[in-house]
């Protein structure tokens, strides 16, 4: 699953649906890790990748919580969507109880990564998201599958 890929996406929906379908491919313990500047579109991958893993509610920045939890009902697998763009100390993760997320049975999708790369596990998957200003304004170019940011 770590084989890199990349992804043009030239609009919001287009990176929704990219994130679909990636989402289709998670399993049980798999962990996303995303990287990328202020608005390149972090929140809205989370979105789509949320709807692809079949949640129901809609899925928010959880930047000053700096987790949302959509545990398993419909869906296939619990969701657990990180923000990690607050944490100025690693240990204020501790706060979170974020290794019960990491190493429970869900899928985890980590927004700012970099920013507590020592705490992500190996194996987790990083996705980058690149704006390119001589290209359109809505254009991103999408990697993953690279063994850090
Ligand atoms: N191709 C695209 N893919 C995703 N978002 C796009 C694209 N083109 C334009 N946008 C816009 O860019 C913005 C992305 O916002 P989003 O909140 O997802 O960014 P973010 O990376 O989560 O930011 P933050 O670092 O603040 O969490 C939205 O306003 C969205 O409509
Ligand atoms: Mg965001």
């Amino acid at each position: 699953m770590n084989k890199r890929s990349e992804y043009i996406s030239l609009s919001r929906d287009q990176t929704c649906s990219i994130a679909e379908e990636m989402a289709a491919g998670a399993a049980t313990g798999d962990i996303y890790c995303l990287s990328g500047e202020l608005g390149c579109g972090k929140t809205v991958f989370a979105k789509g990748f949320g709807k692809g893993l079949g949640v129901r509610a809609e899925i928010t920045s959880p930047t000053f919580t700096i987790v949302n939890a959509y545990e398993a009902s419909a869906q296939r697998l619990p969701f657990y969507h990180f923000d990690a763009y607050r944490i100025e100390r690693l240990e204020a993760m501790d706060d979170t109880g974020y290794e019960e997320y990491f190493y429970g049975g869900g899928v985890c999708l980590i927004e700012w990564a970099e920013r507590i790369q020592e705490i992500i596990p190996p194996g987790a998957v990083w996705i980058r998201i690149e704006k390119d200003f001589s290209q359109p304004e809505d254009f991103r170019r999408i990697i993953s599958g690279g063994e850090t940011f």
